[in-house]
């Protein structure tokens, strides 16, 4: 028998026409725990960054937390990663590796965290401050974070992801700085990097129609100066080219009947560093 309730189930842990996996509402359940143990770390760490501490202890304290709460780190070890987050400090623009380096007053930076709960993948980044943002990373900051939930508010069923790509773009080139392209969102779930890529720029009605049931990340770099990035000597790290500072914040969502679900939102309302901001 057909109806519409069995045709979402029988539609449920399969890949549609783009290939994109639709979960049900039971995926959804252990991937609500497993974005909420990304968020919770977030939140733990954020107590952590001040000038003077080395980005090895904070990954220190990443892996550990990750660990008492019957999670693994999906970066440690991934394709050669060696460490269980990503640390990313002004003009890098992601995959920064943790290091005895210190912190110093005005350094931001990105802290991108994935936690592998009971086999599913939560994904999350945030920006932090050692001690106070300047002026200018503040704007850069706030500019990151709004261009995220502007492509967030444009998630539901029946909408492109090229909806949420121009969404992002045209409000971030609207303040003068840049989306990077060299790195993208993906879709996520019981792997981490699955389709579609969801590009932070692009043309509304254009790309794969969101459906619910689909997991993905969005999580825009932005630049104060030009988007091109190039990857340094340990085959990590991505840096602006022109050397501009460059700001990151990650959510993962899901695609619901009702519009979207953020799954990776602060416990603690932590998730916008608002008291280091100027
Ligand atoms: N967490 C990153 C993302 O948002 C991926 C990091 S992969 C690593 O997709 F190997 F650099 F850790
Ligand atoms: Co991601
Ligand atoms: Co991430």
């Amino acid at each position: 028998m057909l109806n519409l309730i069995k045709d979402l189930f029988l539609d449920t842990g399969h890949l549609n026409k783009d290939g994109i996996r639709i979960h049900n509402e039971k995926d959804l359940a252990e991937m609500r725990r497993a974005c909420k143990l990304a968020a919770d770390t977030l939140d733990m760490i954020g107590n952590h960054v001040e000038p003077g501490v080395t980005t090895e202890k904070l990954n220190t304290l990443c892996h550990e937390y990750m660990l008492d709460n019957g999670s693994t780190p999906a970066t440690l070890g991934y394709r050669g990663f060696p460490k269980s987050c990503c640390i990313s400090i002004n003009h890098v623009v992601c995959h920064g590796i943790p290091s005895t380096k210190r912190l110093k007053e005005n350094d931001i930076l990105n802290i991108d965290v994935t936690c592998i709960l009971d086999g599913w993948f939560g994904d999350s980044s945030r920006m932090y401050v050692a001690g106070q943002a300047t002026k200018k990373a503040s704007r850069l900051i706030r500019v990151t974070h709004d261009a995220l939930m502007r492509g967030i508010s444009v998630v539901k069923p029946g909408n492109t992801f090229g909806d949420i790509g121009e969404a992002i773009q045209q409000y971030v080139e609207s303040k003068k700085m840049s989306v990077v392209r060299d790195f993208c969102g993906h879709g996520v779930g019981t792997t981490f990097h699955s389709a579609p890529n969801v590009l932070h720029f692009g043309k509304k009605n254009t790309g794969a129609v969101l459906q619910t049931g689909m997991f993905f990340t969005i999580e825009p770099m932005v630049n104060l100066g030009r988007p091109e990035t190039k990857i340094l000597a340990d085959n990590w790290t991505a840096v602006t080219k022109d050397k501009s500072l460059s700001a990151q914040f990650e959510h993962t969502v899901a695609v619901t009947t009702e519009g979207v679900e953020v799954l990776t939102l602060s416990p603690m309302d932590k998730f916008f560093p608002s008291s280091k901001i100027s």
